[in-house]
């Protein structure tokens, strides 16, 4: 029994340890108000979903000016259901669009100097850190290891899928 005990406190500190490296983030209230609804699209790699991107000012200017993402860049992505026939296939619209329905998460991702410093060479992200929220703002505390691994390889695009629309006009 004892060591069942022991076997269990030891993954406790475990857990907690790990989770202690991922700085958590908080989602800025004012987003939708004062962010730059720069894309929305179908998702690339999720066929029932859409995706609407923002970024804040200096994300958007970095990006317009000298092509970069600068520290204190925050980007948003507000994920949907998308609408589906009695048979549960994504239904298009006439312009071969998925139809968003309900809001399903938020994920984020906020770039700050050292953030990255906790991290081994393979999930460094240019010191960007990842979160996931609920509709309703809440953080789910997700581990984001994944995040990290598919966002790594992007370094000609400031670790980020959809840097070319970023500085785009509208
Ligand atoms: C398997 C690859 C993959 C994983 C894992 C992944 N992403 Fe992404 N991410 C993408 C792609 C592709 C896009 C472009 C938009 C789209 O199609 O959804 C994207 C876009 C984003 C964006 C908008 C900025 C950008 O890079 O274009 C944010 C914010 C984001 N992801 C956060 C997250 C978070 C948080 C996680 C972990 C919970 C995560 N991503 C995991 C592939 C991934």
């Amino acid at each position: 029994m004892r060591r069942i005990i022991t076997a269990f406190f030891g993954l406790t500190i475990f857990v907690s340890q790990s989770m202690a490296a991922d700085i958590a983030l908080e989602l800025p209230r004012n987003y939708k108000s004062d962010y730059d609804n720069y894309l929305i699209s179908d998702r690339l790699l999720q066929e029932d979903q859409v995706i609407s991107l923002f970024a804040n000012d200096i994300a958007r200017n970095g990006a317009k000016t000298n092509g970069k993402l600068p520290y204190g860049s925050i980007l948003i992505g507000e994920i949907y259901k998308v609408q589906k026939d009695a048979n549960g296939n994504v239904v298009q619209s006439r312009l071969g669009r998925r139809i968003p329905t309900d809001l399903s998460a938020i994920v984020m991702m906020e770039r700050r100097k050292g953030w990255d410093a906790q991290y081994p060479e393979e999930l460094k992200v240019g010191d960007w850190e990842f979160e996931v929220f609920s509709p309703a703002g809440e953080n789910l505390g997700k581990d984001t290891t994944a995040c990290r691994e598919c966002h790594h390889p992007l370094t000609d695009t400031e670790f980020t899928h959809s840097y070319a629309h970023i500085g785009g006009g509208n």
